[in-house]
């Protein structure tokens, strides 16, 4: 299986392209992103995006609008991510915009998809250390340990185990109400685990040493146990997809869906999730869905490694209670999202 390098210009691109031409597998090919989007379609996809001094690449903010406006544009492809940056900002805000326009256009991403190098590599600090090497060899292991797993990638089976996390009030949520569309039209085969995260005994995450955190995490646990260890981890251990019912809250997950999330580093110490699909069920009241979008696509699935399918995300708009399930068209898109995620 080849790759394709979609390369977009700058004045830093040529660089990035001749630092990534000895990493690829053979009969690797590039692609221009300006002239050659419209025959990536089924491709392995490789983006490799080099920022300017102000954090942008004109060619790739262009890519990004044309992905959004035509969603067909990447069916069937597989993607990863190199992007390098001249400071320490904006690799990963770049990346991960670019993930969720490429999967909303139809691109399924690899778990931990990104390999992101800020301006002096100190970001491979603790990778160089730990393999007892400098940081720019250290940059060229993740390119290459990323490219081979983009290569050697087998798509997964069906998932029939779902769980579903949330944080909402049955009585009065539209995200709820917008999951109990979704379910209805999940397959009979389809076993589903809800498990509902409110109330404050789900402590946010303490911040244990790293040895701290890996020795209860290679026991099953966490410092704090409770339910997440009790409840939480093992249902993630045992699901085929994690779907996250999302309401905007401020811009951002609710506190226990992010508390949970950083819970979960435990759990990635000692397993990676890179055969779990990561779904999003996101209302916003006003405005913002793609906020929780990106922010589950860098939390869930470059930092902790869950593979994003195609169209991962279903996003509505909704505030008073009761009023989602009254949007137009609300009941089909729904129905698709639920035969798509158990394709
Ligand atoms: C604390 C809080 C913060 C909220 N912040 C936002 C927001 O920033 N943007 C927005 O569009 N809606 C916001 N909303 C509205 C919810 O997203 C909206 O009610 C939506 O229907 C999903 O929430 P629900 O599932 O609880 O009904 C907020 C609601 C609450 C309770």
């Amino acid at each position: 299986m080849s790759i394709t390098v979609v390369l977009p210009k700058n004045e830093y691109s040529v660089s990035l392209g001749a630092a990534l031409l000895p990493l690829l597998p053979p009969g690797s090919r590039w692609a221009d992103p300006d002239d050659s989007l419209e025959d990536l379609q089924g491709a392995r996809l490789l983006f490799a995006v080099a920022l300017d001094e102000g954090g942008m690449n004109l060619s790739c903010c262009q890519m990004i609008s044309r992905l959004r406006r035509e969603d067909g544009l990447l069916e069937g492809c597989l993607g990863a991510v190199v992007v390098v940056g001249r400071g320490e900002l904006y690799t990963k805000d770049v990346a991960r915009d670019l993930v969720l326009a490429a999967n909303l256009a139809g691109c399924a991403f690899l778990g931990r998809p990104l390999v992101e190098a800020t301006g002096d590599l100190r970001n491979f600090y603790v990778q160089a250390s730990i393999y007892r090497t400098d940081e720019r060899t250290a940059f060229r292991m993740a390119v290459q340990e990323l490219t081979w797993r983009l290569v050697r990638f087998e798509p997964l089976p069906p998932a029939r185990r779902f769980l579903v996390l949330h944080a909402s009030l049955r009585a009065t949520s539209n995200t709820l109400a917008l999951w109990d569309l979704v379910k209805r039209g999940l397959p009979g085969e389809a076993e589903v685990t809800e498990l509902c995260l409110r109330g404050d005994t789900l402590a946010d995450c303490a911040g244990c040493s790293y040895t701290a955190c890996l020795h209860f995490g290679q026991q099953g646990g966490c410092f704090y146990g409770g339910p997440m260890v009790e409840e939480v981890f093992p249902a993630v251990r045992a699901c085929d997809a994690l779907v996250m019912l999302c309401a905007n809250y401020n811009d951002a997950l609710a506190a226990n869906l992010t508390a949970f999330i950083n819970r979960l580093t435990a759990l990635y110490r000692q397993t990676r999730f890179y055969d779990k699909r990561l779904y999003g069920l996101i209302v916003s009241g006003y405005s913002g869905g793609d906020l929780l979008a990106r922010q589950l696509i860098s939390a869930l699935n470059m930092n902790k490694s869950f593979y994003l399918p195609p169209r991962a995300f279903l996003l509505e708009t909704a505030n008073d209670k009761g009023s989602l399930v009254k949007l137009p068209g609300v009941a089909e898109r729904s129905l698709d999202f639920a035969r798509h995620m158990a394709e």
